[in-house]
């Protein structure tokens, strides 16, 4: 059978970085995130009894298929369902990867959907995000609604994401900066396995549980001031613990942190905008609706800023009968 499925990336409020367990991807702490409107990936997937081998297409590229990790995720999908067969994979995103945007969370969430259904499988919310947190960790909050936590824990069973809140229980938006196409030149994946090397991230592992409450306790609230302030505090810590890797992790470029200075200057000009960074050179900006229109004026006078997407809270995975072939 053929299934199609769209899922958005994700961006992390508070951030998943480094794993307790490197092959079932059981991270260091919990993490919590909002799905992202604009930000998506649609995959095919078909399992043919007449395919002598996988085949994988992302954005009209065929992959190679040696060490491909979109391959190592159909095995699981074929463990699951004990199948044998081979399947062709179609995947587009609308947006670059690379770069900071997490195209490997929507990417994944997408192909365990879409390669699920096509399997044969009826996984609940909670099985489809296990299997989609083993292809990449963030995907697994890239399966449920709007607002989404990442429970860590200690076993596969225990690691899953669920909403915390529906798309619509908060007015805010992500308008995502581009500033540039270039790839970054380590992954999230290995940057990942030096998180034990910075000196600072036993003090960063003692304080996440209490980290975390506090985020969900603002998110009852919805201050978007407290809000802000630990979301960006939240991503510079981040950041500490990556450029304090050995070797270490730089990935801001010049733009990301003309525009990190920018953001705090148009605050102390009454503008409420807060950013948040992942591994990439792109920038989040945070606010609230009513400030979309200023933020992206702004943007726009900005030499660095390639593109600008606005994102709403957003559902997660979800089936389409668009099929890409
Ligand atoms: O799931 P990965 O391996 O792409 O890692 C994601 C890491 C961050 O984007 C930096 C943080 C996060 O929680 O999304």
């Amino acid at each position: 059978m053929k299934s199609t499925a769209i899922a958005p990336s994700n961006i992390a409020f508070i951030k998943y970085w480094g794993k307790k367990d490197e092959v079932l991807r059981l991270p260091e702490n919990g993490s919590i995130s909002m799905n992202l409107s604009n930000l998506l990936t649609t995959t095919t997937v078909e399992f043919n009894s007449s395919a002598r081998k996988d085949s994988v297409t992302i954005n009209g590229v065929q992959e190679p298929n040696d060490g491909n990790r979109a391959i190592k995720h159909l095995d699981r999908v074929r463990n699951l369902a004990n199948l044998s067969q081979k399947a062709k994979v179609v995947t587009i995103n609308n947006f670059p990867s690379g770069t900071g945007l997490s195209s490997s969370s929507s990417g994944f969430a997408a192909l365990s959907l879409a390669g699920a259904k096509a399997a044969g499988l009826s996984l609940s919310e909670k099985e489809l995000s296990i299997l989609a947190r083993q292809g990449s960790g963030s995907a697994c909050r890239s399966i449920p609604d709007g607002f989404v936590e990442w429970l860590d824990g200690v076993t596969s069973e225990t690691s899953y994401s669920r909403s915390l809140y529906p798309p619509d229980y908060w007015s805010i938006a992500d308008v995502v900066a581009i500033v540039s196409v270039g790839k970054k030149d380590v992954s999230s994946a290995e940057g990942q396995k030096l998180v034990n090397s910075s000196p600072f991230f036993p003090v960063r592992r003692s304080h996440m549980p209490q980290k975390i409450n506090k985020m969900k306790e603002i998110l009852k609230e919805k201050n978007f001031q407290t809000f802000g302030e630990l979301l960006e505090a939240e991503a510079l810590e981040l950041h500490a613990i990556m450029i304090t890797s050995i070797p270490s992790l730089i990935y801001w470029t010049p733009g990301t942190l003309k525009i990190m200075k920018l953001v705090k200057k148009w605050r102390s000009e009454g503008l409420s905008v807060y950013f948040t960074i992942n591994t990439g050179q792109d920038i989040h900006l945070i606010c609230e609706k009513p400030n979309i229109k200023n933020i992206v004026t702004k943007l726009k006078e900005i030499e660095e800023v390639k593109n600008i997407i606005i994102n709403y809270p957003s559902i997660g995975a979800r089936l389409t009968q668009n099929h890409l072939f």
